[in-house]
């Protein structure tokens, strides 16, 4: 059989699989490229000593000690991670209606943080969340007055945790509570009590969605927030035209860095993001990716290895400077440092 359709030379004169025969020649052309230095470790910590405990839902990530933890973060450090965001197990004894435990100095996140920080000290960033959940009796990120997450009395909670963060020696404050103005109030009481350096990263796009529920298993909110939904603070995921209102507001207001959570279903947006405002863009592979990944490879239905590398790659060839993922340091494990 023959098929010359061209009088210029055989058909077709462009091939495109001509660069993918070889590994060396793969590794040339490829566009975008995966290290340890782009992935953030997110980690839960509890009370206690020389603690472990195992979360059904997230398998293989495990709520530690801040001892444990510590020898986890020098594990981190070895393999090039340059980050942790540290969510803390709140007792639920600790829990109000009105969060006080959050803005306590010697909370148990801010403990975790003093701990890494006289450890490790510049060797490691701290990020801590700034928002109520772990902290509050119904599970909301906000005040709930008479069924409704108050916005302007929140930003006073949510500056006072910030502080207390700042002090403990955080790096990196991010607040994840969709509050309308939290990142302006912050970076002023940040800046009036002498922190002008800690790091703002915002999760700007936020959205109410699904893929939480691991993590709401794993620092103990489910039970607490119940029924109830944090649609009236978190994004629809119908939108993405406000995603770049949400990030502009708070780039205005004084974020350093911004993020899109959760991530692989909001790849779009990361890419609107990154392109529009090309500032530091991070998402988040949330809980819910990581289990549904864990539970397909469980079964032998996806290579967990391949899947993992494919999956934290695709938040990088999508404009993500860096990405939130329980899959941190077993990814960091393959990959190079730089
Ligand atoms: C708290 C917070 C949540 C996550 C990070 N910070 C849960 C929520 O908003 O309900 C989710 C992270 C994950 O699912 O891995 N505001």
């Amino acid at each position: 059989m023959s098929f010359d359709p061209s009088p210029l030379g055989k058909f077709p004169a462009v091939r495109m699989r001509r660069t993918r025969q070889h590994a060396w020649s793969r590794r040339l052309v490829a566009e975008t490229r995966l290290s340890a230095s782009d992935l953030i470790w997110p980690a839960f910590v509890m009370e206690g000593n020389a603690t472990t405990e195992p979360i059904a839902s997230l398998p293989g990530v495990e709520r530690l000690s801040v001892d444990r933890l510590l020898a986890k973060v020098g594990e981190a450090i070895e393999l090039g991670i340059p980050a942790i965001a540290i969510f803390p197990v709140t007792p639920a004894d600790k829990k109000t209606p009105l969060a006080e435990e959050s803005a306590n100095p010697d909370n148990l996140i801010n403990r975790a943080t003093r701990a890494v920080k006289a450890e490790f000290g510049d060797a490691f960033g701290v990020i801590c969340d700034v928002a109520l959940d772990p902290y509050t009796s119904h599970g909301h990120d906000g005040l709930l007055v008479d069924g409704v997450i108050v916005n302007d009395d929140t930003l006073n909670v949510l500056c006072q945790q910030a502080i207390v963060q700042a002090e403990a020696g955080c790096d990196i404050i991010a607040p994840s509570d969709m509050m309308d103005g939290r990142i302006g109030r912050i970076r002023a009481a940040l800046d009036a009590a002498g922190f002008e350096q800690v790091q703002l990263l915002a999760y700007a796009a936020k959205y109410a969605s699904a893929f939480y529920g691991p993590f709401r298993d794993a620092v103990g909110s489910a039970k607490n927030l119940g029924q109830g939904d944090k649609r009236t603070y978190q994004m629809d995921p119908a939108n993405s035209d406000e995603a770049l209102r949400e990030v502009a507001l708070d780039l205005a207001e004084g974020a350093d860095m911004v993020m899109v959570k959760p991530g692989l279903p909001y790849l779009d947006i990361v890419r609107r993001v990154k392109e529009t405002f090309g500032a530091p863009t991070l998402a988040y592979q949330v809980s819910g990716e990581y289990a549904m990944l864990c539970a397909a490879a469980e079964h032998g239905w996806l290579s967990r290895e391949a899947a993992m590398l494919e999956s934290l790659l695709a938040f990088k060839r999508a404009g993500a400077d860096g990405v939130l993922s329980y899959f941190a340091l077993e990814a960091a494990r393959l990959l190079p440092k730089d």
